[in-house]
C-alpha cells in the first residue's frame, strides 16, 4: 500500500461504524430559521465518512451493529475550519504593540527565518496541529514560509495525523531579508515542485500562495499566475486590502494599476479559486470585481483588532463566499470560539448584530464554502467526511451559569461562542477519529 496514504485508508477502513448522540445542530447557511436542532440527536459514521443524521433512537434502530458513544447533551457539529492562518507564527503570537508592516519586519520575517532548518519547521507544525485541534479545528489553510522545507513538515504532519488541510509556500521576492527571499523563477520551481509531490496525497491540498504585493515583484506574480493556470485544481491565497497604509504602498509600488485587486488580476491571479484574506479597505470596484468573478473571502477578526486593521464587512457575505480564520499570529487565538467573538464584536461596532447561526455557519460551512471544500467538509450530512467537534456547553462556572438559564439552542450556545476556550472541546473526530 502507498505509505503516504496509509493514514486515510486506515480511517476508512473502519465500516463497522459508530453512532455518536448528544445534541446535533444542522445548519444550511447563516440563515437560523434552515437549522434543524435536536436535543437528543445522533450521527452515525463509519468508513471515515457521516453516513447517517437523525434522531439518536432512530439512529439506534437503524444501525444496530454500531458502537455507540454517548455525549449526554454536549453539541456535535462539524469541525471548525480555519481559512487562514500562518503555521510558523505559531511562537510569535501576541506580540506585542505594532501595525502591520512593522510587525511583519519585527518579528514575524525573524521568526519565519527559522523555517530553513527542517528540524524546527517539524517542531512548529507539530505543536500548531496539537494546539488547532485542541481548539476544535479540523481544517486549516495555512501559510507556510518561503522555504520549502516548511511545506514539507507542514504536509508531513497533516498527512500523520490524518487532517484534511490546504498550504503552500509563501513566495517573495522583494521587501524581505535576504534569506526569506526567492525569484520569480525559484518561486514558480519550488512552488511547482511542492503541488507535483503533495497533490492527492491523502487529504491534503495546494493553495498557490503570493504573500502579498509589497512582497512580490509583478514578475513573480506573473510567474505564479502562469502557475496557477497550469494547475487550475490549486487554491490561490493571498492578503488584500489589510491596512490603510499596505494599500498605500501598494499604490505606490504598482502606479498603472486601478487598485490593489488589480495587481493581482492583471497577473492571472484573481479568479473562483482565489482566497484573499481580509479584505477590509475595498473599492467599490474590487468589491464588484471579487463578486463578479465569485472569489472568497477569510475574515480574520482577531488579527483585525490586534493589529489594529479595521472592521470587515460581514454584508459582502452576500455577494460571495466568506470564510472565517484566526490568521495566527496576526490573530491573537488558535480558537475558532474565539474567533467568532471577534466576528461578533466586529459587526456589533459596524451596527449589526450576528445571529450565532451565522457565526457557527462561518466557521464551519462558510469557510467549506471559501476552499472550495464544501462537498466533503463543513455540514453534518451523509457523504460529508467525519470531521466533527463536540462542544461541552458549559464548559467554565460563568458559562454554565449563563447556558443553564437558556430557552433556546441559541442561547445556550452563544456564551460558549462568547466566552468558550479549549475547555469547551470535549472531542475532535478526524475522519471519525477521536484525535484527543
Ligand atoms: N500581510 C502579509 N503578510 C502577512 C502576515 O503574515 N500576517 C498578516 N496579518 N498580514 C500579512
Ligand atoms: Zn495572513
Amino acid at each position: 500500500m502507498d505509505k503516504l496514504n496509509a493514514t486515510w485508508l486506515l480511517h476508512r477502513m473502519d465500516e463497522t461504524g459508530e453512532i455518536l448522540i448528544g445534541q446535533t445542530l444542522v445548519l444550511d447557511g447563516p440563515d437560523p430559521e434552515a437549522a434543524v436542532f435536536d436535543s437528543r440527536g445522533g450521527v452515525f459514521v463509519a468508513g471515515g465518512f457521516v453516513r447517517d443524521v437523525g434522531s439518536a433512537d432512530v439512529l439506534r434502530e437503524r444501525h444496530r451493529e454500531a458502537r455507540v458513544t454517548d455525549y449526554g447533551d454536549g453539541l456535535i457539529l462539524p469541525g471548525f475550519i480555519d481559512a487562514h492562518v500562518h503555521y510558523p507564527q505559531t511562537a510569535i503570537i501576541a506580540s506585542w504593540g505594532k501595525r502591520l508592516i512593522d510587525w511583519l519586519n519585527d518579528y514575524t520575517f525573524p521568526e519565519e527565518l527559522r523555517f530553513g532548518d527542517a528540524a524546527y519547521a517539524a517542531e512548529i507544525a507539530a505543536r500548531f496541529f496539537d494546539l488547532s485541534l485542541g481548539a476544535g479545528t479540523t481544517t486549516v489553510a495555512s501559510y507556510c514560509t518561503s522555504h520549502p522545507e516548511s511545506v514539507e513538515a507542514f504536509f508531513a504532519e497533516a498527512r500523520a495525523r490524518g487532517v484534511r488541510a490546504v498550504a503552500g509556500k509563501t513566495c517573495m521576492d522583494r521587501n524581505a531579508p535576504d534569506g526569506l527571499l526567492d525569484t520569480a523563477q525559484r518561486a514558480y520551481d519550488e512552488s511547482k515542485a511542492l503541488i507535483e509531490r503533495w497533490r492527492g496525497q491523502g487529504r491534503l491540498g495546494y493553495a498557490i500562495t503570493p504573500r502579498f504585493t509589497p512582497t512580490s515583484t509583478p514578475e513573480q506574480l506573473e510567474a505564479l499566475g502562469a502557475l496557477w493556470k497550469e494547475h487550475p485544481d490549486c487554491l490561490m491565497q493571498t492578503h488584500l486590502s489589510e491596512q490603510t497604509d499596505e494599500v498605500a504602498w501598494v499604490a505606490a509600488l504598482s502606479p498603472e494599476a486601478r487598485d490593489y485587486l488589480d495587481t493581482y488580476e492583471a497577473a492571472g491571479l484573481l479568479g473562483k479559486r482565489a482566497v484573499f484574506g481580509h479584505a477590509i479597505h475595498l473599492t467599490p470596484r474590487e468589491r464588484d470585481r471579487l463578486a463578479e468573478v465569485g472569489a472568497a473571502l477569510a475574515h480574520c477578526p482577531t488579527s483585525n483588532t490586534f493589529i489594529g486593521s479595521g472592521l470587515f464587512d460581514m454584508g459582502l457575505a452576500e455577494r460571495m463566499a466568506v470564510g472565517l480564520a484566526t490568521d495566527t499570529g496576526g490573530g491573537s487565538s488558535f480558537s475558532m470560539l474565539r474567533t467568532m467573538a471577534a466576528a461578533y464584536e466586529i459587526a456589533q461596532l459596524r451596527g449589526e448584530a450576528l445571529h450565532p447561526a451565522h457565526l457557527l455557519w462561518r466557521a464551519t460551512g462558510g469557510s467549506a464554502e471559501a476552499l472550495r471544500l464544501d462537498d466533503k467538509i463543513g455540514r453534518l450530512r451523509p457523504g460529508m467526511e467525519a470531521d466533527l467537534v463536540v462542544l461541552d456547553l458549559a464548559s467554565t462556572p460563568g458559562i454554565a451559569q449563563r447556558s443553564a438559564r437558556a430557552e433556546t439552542i441559541w442561547e445556550a450556545v452563544f456564551p460558549t461562542i462568547m466566552m468558550g476556550d479549549d475547555r469547551a472541546i470535549r472531542d475532535v473526530r478526524i475522519a471519525g477519529r477521536s484525535a484527543c
